[in-house]
């Protein structure tokens, strides 16, 4: 089961990031691997189910615009201080041209409530602007502040993908995401169920 995950032809390259500098550090890491092509990053501690999956809907919009495209999700304005947050301007259904982007913005600055949640399609321009991002954010390297850099040289879009998202970083979301993937799959759905009710909650 676990070798049919991986595709045909794809290999595995790990890379360990030795001291915890921020995502922006972490994806700059990867750069020798990634070379000179567009790639993706995926933060797995969010978890979103759908069909198509988030990154597929997001490289069909890759494929026609050949830009950088973050996922992002409308979150409560008192939630914007955990994520990085896009100010933009609507381009089509679910999509939307990047003007500026910020790293946990307290509720009154944040310039919207679109926050990007753990899908990134991006160029490969992206690196060298990383090697000169400071610090940022809670003293670290962010990814959001190559992104909002790399805003003066190409085009950036948002997508608001089709699907649900699971905050598996915080342990509350973490639970949820199991206990609806158990109650969603095939094998385990029904005496998974049978199990809940026997608790007599
Ligand atoms: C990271 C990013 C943030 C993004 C979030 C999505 O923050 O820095 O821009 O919105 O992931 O989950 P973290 O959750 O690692 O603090």
């Amino acid at each position: 089961m676990v070798q049919n995950v991986l595709p045909n032809k794809t290999s595995c390259v790990y890379i360990r990031q030795t001291e915890a500098l921020g995502l922006g550090h972490a994806v700059l890491c990867a750069k020798q691997v990634v070379g000179n092509d567009p790639f993706a990053v995926i933060l797995a501690d969010d978890l979103i189910s759908g069909e198509p999956g988030a990154l597929r809907q997001m490289v069909d919009i890759y494929e026609s615009c050949q830009c950088s495209v973050l996922g992002v999700q409308n979150v409560l304005r008192e939630e914007t201080r955990s994520y990085g947050i896009v100010k933009s301007k609507a381009a089509g259904p679910r999509i939307s041209h990047v003007e500026g982007i910020v790293e946990k913005p307290v509720p009154e600055q944040a310039p919207s409530t679109l926050a990007v949640v753990g899908r990134y399609i991006l160029t490969p321009r992206i690196f060298s602007l990383l090697e000169s991002v400071k610090p940022g954010a809670g003293g670290e390297i962010q990814l959001t502040d190559g992104i909002a850099a790399l805003l003066s040289h190409e085009k950036v879009l948002a997508y608001e993908f089709i699907g649900k998202r699971y905050d598996c970083g915080n342990k509350f979301g973490y639970l949820q995401a199991t206990v609806e993937y158990a109650l969603a799959h095939p094998e385990l759905k029904e005496r998974f169920l049978a199990y809940l009710k026997s608790l007599k909650l």
